[in-house]
């Protein structure tokens, strides 16, 4: 169905848990969180399926399973099963850190995933200890190998611009295009959460173009502008909420873990979800989808978002 603004809103994207097996410091923060146990506030399969199939009679086509680190939970191939079941659902892909990938890759295939977007910020072990915290970047390449032997294709690569950190990697990434048909896709950090207090390591998505000028303009696909190195089997693309609002191309709503409906990433605003069935569930999911506004706030004065959740619980 429409919103308010004529926008067709047909791709949901499911945060299924908050959770992370890493602790990327412009996404929790500098204090490392407790770890907490217990799934209790998670909507269980059943409920993410049934709210599924209600947003897909209101028109959505498309759904993204993230979080968190959607493989963190344990039942992740069965939610993907039984959303790749419902008809109507014509993609189903997911975004993850790919820690897990290797064990991962195979059973998400054959659960109906499409394919998948990696976040991967840097190239370097060592740089990649110290972001995440937590993690090793073999087992990220390892799960980038898994994804591409199930024909998980094509592979996509999340790379949050920071400034001090990735700036002298932009070349490499761009350079993994060359080759192989994979996209990378540069985002910028979006003052939400812990990048709040990180808006001095924002860096504008035109530094790609700057660091690689003999980059062509490709036709837009979705939020990204895409660009193709001359001889490049893959591409590279720029995801700029910050320079660049995508407000008018938003075509989403957005699901929590524990059963809040977000009509935008960036408003407060939540519609609780959680136990509703049938016709009221259905005319939850169209309120929320009316209630979207036109567009979030201008970033570039220095404000910051208005959402009171951070990017692990929304999902990215
Ligand atoms: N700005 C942009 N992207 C972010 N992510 C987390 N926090 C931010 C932020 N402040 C991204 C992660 C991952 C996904 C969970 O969201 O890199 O791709
Ligand atoms: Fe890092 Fe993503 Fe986990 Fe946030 S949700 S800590 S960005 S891996």
């Amino acid at each position: 169905m429409k919103d308010k603004f004529s926008r067709e809103i047909s791709y949901l994207r499911i945060s299924i848990t908050e959770k992370c097996n890493l602790c990327c410091t412009y996404c929790m923060g500098d204090d490392l969180p407790p770890e907490r146990e217990g799934r209790e506030e998670e909507l269980t399969p059943e409920e993410i399926a049934e709210i599924t199939e209600a947003a897909v009679s209101l028109g959505i086509r498309k759904v993204r399973i993230t979080g968190g680190e959607p493989l963190a939970r344990p039942d992740v191939v069965e939610i993907c099963e039984k959303i790749h079941a419902i008809p109507g659902v014509e993609e189903l892909t997911l975004t993850t850190n790919g820690i897990l990938l290797k064990e991962y890759a195979k059973k998400l295939k054959n659960a109906g995933v499409s394919r998948l977007n990696i976040s991967l910020d840097t190239l370097d072990a060592e740089k990649y200890r110290q972001i995440t915290r937590r993690g090793s970047l073999r087992d990220v390449l390892d799960g980038i190998a898994a994804a591409r032997n199930a024909e998980l294709l094509p592979i996509k690569i999340n790379v949050v611009l920071l400034a001090d950190f990735n700036e002298d990697e932009i070349v490499s990434f761009v350079e993994l295009t060359r080759k192989e048909p994979i996209e990378v896709r540069f985002i910028e950090l979006m003052p939400i959460g812990a990048g709040i207090g990180r808006t001095e390591q924002y860096l504008p998505g035109e530094t790609v173009l700057q660091k690689v000028p003999e980059l062509t303009r490709q036709e837009d696909s979705g939020v990204a502008c895409l660009y193709r190195l001359v001889d490049g089997a893959g591409r590279v693309g720029l995801i700029r909420p910050v320079s660049r609002h995508f407000c008018p191309a938003c075509n989403r709503i957005r699901l929590t873990s524990d059963g809040h409906l977000r009509p935008c990433l960036h408003c407060s605003e939540e519609i609780d979800i959680r136990h509703l069935h049938g016709e009221a569930l259905k005319e939850a999911i169209r309120q929320a989808i009316l209630c979207k506004p036109m567009e979030h706030e201008d970033f570039s004065g220095g404000k910051v978002s208005g959402s009171r959740r951070g990017m692990n619980q929304i999902g990215g």
